[in-house]
């Protein structure tokens, strides 16, 4: 029944609500117990760089903090660690550190598993953290070993290492950033944002239906979501290989978008029921291709709007999917609730209301180098929306059938209002009455066509009555 050439299903993409036209007015900016700023939100102007608090660069080297490289503690390494360090050994005098001495006075707390905790940063200030990880500068951040074993890559020496395509299109990327911000200071703020889902919802018991999806096999998410809450594919430790050989869309989004590879500095690797929200990031580079065929294209001028913490308006959560070896895992029961409550934890937020909040932009999380069903994780996306009260807009990145699978259980589940709850109990169904005694790869009836069939069956129908055009 449909147009053959559509491109898009469901809701047209400008219903959704996107940042910053959807949001409410912001709270002053200023540090809390639970949130470290570290510039003077006082002398916070638009259109002014800000200003680094406090005044005088404040030395600490503790379990708390990221350790600096300048800092008088850093008495550079010991004899088991790696040739880089070594090397950096022999010039360590001669560093100079007077930018970050000046620019970064206040420490940078390590953003730690299980607390939940916001870090504000001036753009200014990431730049001049990332030149140093550039020249790997870091302390204690060249050996996996380390106090730092649970935290991602921060020193760019891995980038350096041998001569493949993809890493050459990726440095043009990164150098077309620290080009741009040496010829002009950023004068914004980025705000990091560690959250912790402490309760889970009872997924048995959700009464919601699902919420509006705009499904498309055009488009980005960066390009074509932008205001909206934009899903990063990410891995546990957040920014995966993109300080090595890494080029996928986590990757991707932050070589062109680098003031998110300075989270590999103070996040902690991701726990089950954790996220990282990253607002105000600005993009800097346009890309052609995709991993093997990426290429670095042109400098980029972003214009999004700031908000009143002089943030872009670009919202990115990371969140990581399961890897699955196998196709039939994903089914068992407890990975399904994971990565629900996963994309949950990304996608609610206490206390708002939902007419406040930006629609999800994702598309095929964890399908690709995670071996994930997009038709199982387009639904469990959409369920975890829905409980967020947060509407959908899909990037199938060119598969059109999916396009209209997806859009076609859409349009049935919710003209049969089917709850998240009994959607939960139809995935469990499946899990049990068809996976779990599949000796083959793949289950002989597929999730979609296994709810379209106990819905519309009247024995088990319990959400509406049965239809003939189900199928
Ligand atoms: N917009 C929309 N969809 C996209 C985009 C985009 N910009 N780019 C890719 N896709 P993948 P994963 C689609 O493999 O499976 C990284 O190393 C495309 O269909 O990046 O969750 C992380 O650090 C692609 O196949 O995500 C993790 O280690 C699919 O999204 C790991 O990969 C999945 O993209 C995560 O792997």
């Amino acid at each position: 029944s449909h147009d053959p050439e559509q491109r898009w299903l469901g809701t047209p993409i400008d219903e959704l609500n996107r940042m910053p036209q959807c949001a409410p007015p912001l709270s002053q900016l200023k540090a809390l117990a639970n949130h470290t700023v570290t510039v003077r939100t006082d002398l916070l102007r638009e259109g002014e760089v800000p200003v680094p608090y406090p005044t005088k660069f404040k030395d600490v080297w503790d379990d708390m903090s990221v350790k600096m490289p300048c800092s008088e503690k850093n008495l550079f390494p010991m004899e088991t660690e790696d040739a880089i360090l070594r090397y950096n050994t022999t010039h360590a005098k001669k560093w100079d550190f007077t930018a970050l001495n000046l620019l970064c006075t206040e420490p940078i707390p390590l953003l730690k598993s299980r607390v939940n905790h916001s870090l504000t940063l001036s753009q200014e200030q990431i730049a001049c953290l990332l030149a140093n990880a550039f020249f790997c500068t870091f302390p204690r951040r060249n050996s996996r070993k380390s106090e730092y074993g649970n935290y991602p890559e921060i020193n760019f020496y891995r980038l350096f290492e041998g001569s493949s395509q993809r890493k050459i299109e990726k440095l043009k990327t990164l150098l077309c950033y620290f080009r741009r911000v040496t010829q002009t200071k950023p004068k914004g703020l980025v705000t990091f944002t560690r959250q912790i889902l402490n309760k889970a919802p009872n997924w048995e018991s959700c009464q919601t239906q699902l919420t509006r999806l705009h499904i498309t096999c055009e488009g980005t998410i960066e390009d074509n979501g932008y205001g909206m809450l934009q899903v990063d594919f990410a891995n546990r430790f957040v920014g995966g290989g993109v300080t090595g050989h890494g080029l996928v869309q986590e990757e991707i989004r932050f070589v062109i978008n680098p003031e998110l590879i300075v989270s590999r500095l103070f996040t902690e690797a991701l726990e089950y029921n954790e996220c990282l929200i990253i607002t105000g990031t600005e993009q800097y580079s346009k890309y052609t291709g995709y991993a093997e065929s990426y290429k670095w294209k042109e400098s980029y001028t972003d214009e999004t709007p700031r908000d009143d913490w002089q943030r872009r308006c670009t919202e990115i959560v990371a969140i990581d999917a399961l890897k699955y070896r196998h196709f039939l895992e994903q089914f068992l029961p407890e990975k399904m609730t994971r990565e629900l409550n996963k994309a949950y934890c990304g996608f609610f937020r206490s206390n708002a209301n939902n007419i406040h909040l930006s629609a999800v932009a994702t598309g095929n999380w964890g399908c690709g180098a995670f071996g994930g069903d997009t038709r199982l994780k387009a639904l469990i996306q959409m369920m975890a929306a829905a409980e967020a009260g947060r509407d959908v807009a899909y990037f199938t990145f060119g598969d059109l059938q999916l396009m209209r699978d997806v859009h076609k259980m859409h349009n049935f589940l919710t003209d049969r209002q089917v709850t998240v709850g009994q959607l939960y109990s139809l995935l469990n169904q499946y899990s049990d009455t068809v996976c779990r005694n599949c000796h083959t790869a793949r289950p002989d009836v597929s999730l979609y066509n296994f709810i379209y069939e106990k819905i519309s069956s009247p024995a088990t129908a319990n959400a509406s009555e049965p239809d003939k055009d189900s199928g």
